[in-house]
């Protein structure tokens, strides 16, 4: 089968590498890609949020199925635009999307069906917004209600953090129209765990826990990114809590979308938060994470392709979708700066990789022979081993050996998930 790969990151880059394992794909065509995953199969510069430009190379070059992996795609309904030239997706159309595109829609399809959540309310006017964060208890949470990158969050710890944050997206709208509509909920407190899950939109089959690093510095310090590493399985999703996930939360909220006429296909993930009272959703994402994916795959011992065409066919309950029982760690390196300002264009060397390590790149373009950096996360070292100790060393031992001027990564990543537990 020839497959179009949708997605220019190390998150893009672990799925076409899982992809190209499988027995029944010849070739993969990935837009926009980047210098890394043009080592593995062919990238043109052709954006994913390029709606037009991508169905006219699907029209050009027929591919036999199609895997769309970032959020804004999915939301601006590419699955859709495909599926209508008739390329079957692995991804959610954007009446299931909007599960991710819009935090008021998710926080009522969560209320409707007993989902539990954070508490919260839904504003559209500033004036409102401020009168009812004059009286509520702090910490509070503010989020966007559409798409921003990851940064639509505020944690406000006064009535004056909370002021700022209204102003900047409610009047100064930062974000753009997601800031419309504002969520302000009850502030949860406990380990967060992320899950992705396969879903034809009837069957659930959760992949393997892992733990994201938001933060940019260690200690959980500095300001939010796409994330600085993952671990993978997350000690903290017992057997205990992955019983209570599927009948809580993952089995009702495909149950929900599936009464609300939007069948969610593709990968779900739920961001979920182990609060005293159990298991919350934090957010729902419609999509693979990045770099949860990087954690995930390497440990998948199924064929990913005959999964995703499972999805799709709504025939998921017949696959066979196995994990390892491995551990694996990814050590995101970024650019000096990320997630502000930071210089690019520096010449990236990578060391051979040996048994278990894998090197996803994220933000590299290439020149000729060389590689150089050109993004915030430039790269993922990932390393697998047979517990989340080893895996963490061994993803640092190989991330010590990658060398690019004005690199930085994080320190502790792993550390709060090799604690012992409290
Ligand atoms: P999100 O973009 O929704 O993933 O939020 C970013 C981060 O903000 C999450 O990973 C949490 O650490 C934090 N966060 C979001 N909602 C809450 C909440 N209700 N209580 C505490 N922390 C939250
Ligand atoms: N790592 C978090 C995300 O993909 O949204």
């Amino acid at each position: 089968m020839n497959i179009l790969v949708i997605g220019g990151g190390g998150r893009e880059h672990a799925v076409v590498k899982a992809l190209k394992k499988s027995k029944r794909c010849e070739k993969i065509w990935c837009l926009p890609g980047n210098g890394g995953i043009t080592a593995d199969c062919e990238c043109f510069p052709i954006k994913a949020t390029d709606l037009d430009g991508i169905v006219a190379f699907a029209k050009e070059h027929a591919p036999d199925f199609a895997v769309v992996t970032p959020d804004d795609p999915l939301c601006m309904g590419l699955v859709d635009r495909l599926e209508a030239i008739g390329v079957p997706c692995f991804g959610p159309r954007a009446n299931a999307a909007i599960l991710e595109g819009s935090k008021v829609f998710s926080k009522d399809l969560m209320q409707k069906y007993g989902i539990p959540t954070a508490t919260s309310r839904t504003f559209s006017s500033p004036e409102e917004a401020l009168s009812y964060l004059k009286t509520t208890t702090y910490p509070a949470v503010i989020k966007a209600d559409g798409l921003a990158l990851g940064k639509g969050v505020c944690i406000a710890h006064d009535f004056s953090e909370a002021q700022t944050a209204v102003r900047e997206m409610m009047v100064e709208k930062v974000f753009g129209a997601s800031g419309t509509r504002i969520l302000v909920e009850e502030f949860l407190e406990g380990p967060e765990i992320s899950v992705l899950a396969f879903t034809d939109g009837n069957t659930i089959v959760p992949m393997v826990s892992s733990m994201d690093h938001k933060r940019a510095w260690d200690g959980d310090e500095g300001p939010n990114t796409g994330g600085m590493g993952t671990v993978a399985p997350n000690p903290y999703y017992t057997k205990e809590v992955a019983e209570r996930c599927m009948r809580e939360i993952f089995l009702p909220t495909v149950a929900a979308m599936h009464a609300e006429g939007r069948p969610f296909l593709g990968c779900l993930y739920f961001g979920l938060m182990l609060t005293r009272e159990g298991p919350k959703v934090i957010e729902y994402n419609c999509r693979f994470g990045d770099p949860e994916t990087q954690v995930v795959l390497p440990l998948l011992e199924s064929d990913l392709l005959e999964i995703m065409l499972a999805v799709r066919a709504g025939k998921l309950h017949t696959v066979d979708v196995k994990f390892s029982e491995k551990a694996a760690c990814c050590i995101v390196l970024a650019s000096r700066g990320y997630p502000k300002k930071y210089d690019m264009g520096y010449e990236i060397s990578l060391p051979a990789l040996e048994a278990g390590e894998e090197i996803y790149i994220a933000g590299a373009k290439r020149e000729g022979e060389k590689l150089l950096t050109a993004g915030g996360r430039v790269l993922g070292a990932v390393a697998v081993a047979e517990d989340l100790a080893s895996a963490v060393r061994k993803a640092y031992a190989l991330a010590g050996k990658i060398n690019f001027e004005n690199a930085y990564m994080r320190s502790d990543i792993g550390a709060r998930a090799l604690k012992p537990r409290t």
